[in-house]
């Protein structure tokens, strides 16, 4: 796993309970997820198809996505219903000064 800066996504009260953010970042897109309290950070686009995760419909700690209906853990990015079947990308989230930050470098190799 590469190691690179931490980067900021958006605030932390920017994600409402229940609720996820698209946030752009050096050419990629990211949603921001709040379970409960808990944020968390996968890739947007859905592993299926063009589906954008974050206009997803969350349900307790799953996201349907709202092209086909997959659905996917959000904490761990697992598929959990067809047609969706290839894991997210899923970034450590790091909160600093009300932020949700991430490194995206994590997934390089
Ligand atoms: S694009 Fe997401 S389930 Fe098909």
């Amino acid at each position: 796993m590469k190691v690179g800066k931490l980067v900021p996504l958006c605030g932390v009260s920017d994600v409402a309970s229940g609720c996820a953010l698209r946030a752009e970042c050096g050419g990629s897109v990211y949603a921001v997820f709040n379970v409960e309290g808990a944020i968390h950070v996968t890739q947007d686009e859905c592993t299926h198809g063009p589906g954008s995760l974050s206009e997803g419909y969350v349900l307790d700690d799953e996201v349907e996505c709202p092209f086909h209906q997959g659905r996917f853990h959000i904490a761990s990015g697992r598929a959990t219903f067809a047609p969706a079947t290839e894991p997210l990308k899923v970034w450590k989230v790091q909160i600093i000064d009300g932020k949700v930050c991430i490194d995206p470098a994590e997934h390089e190799a």
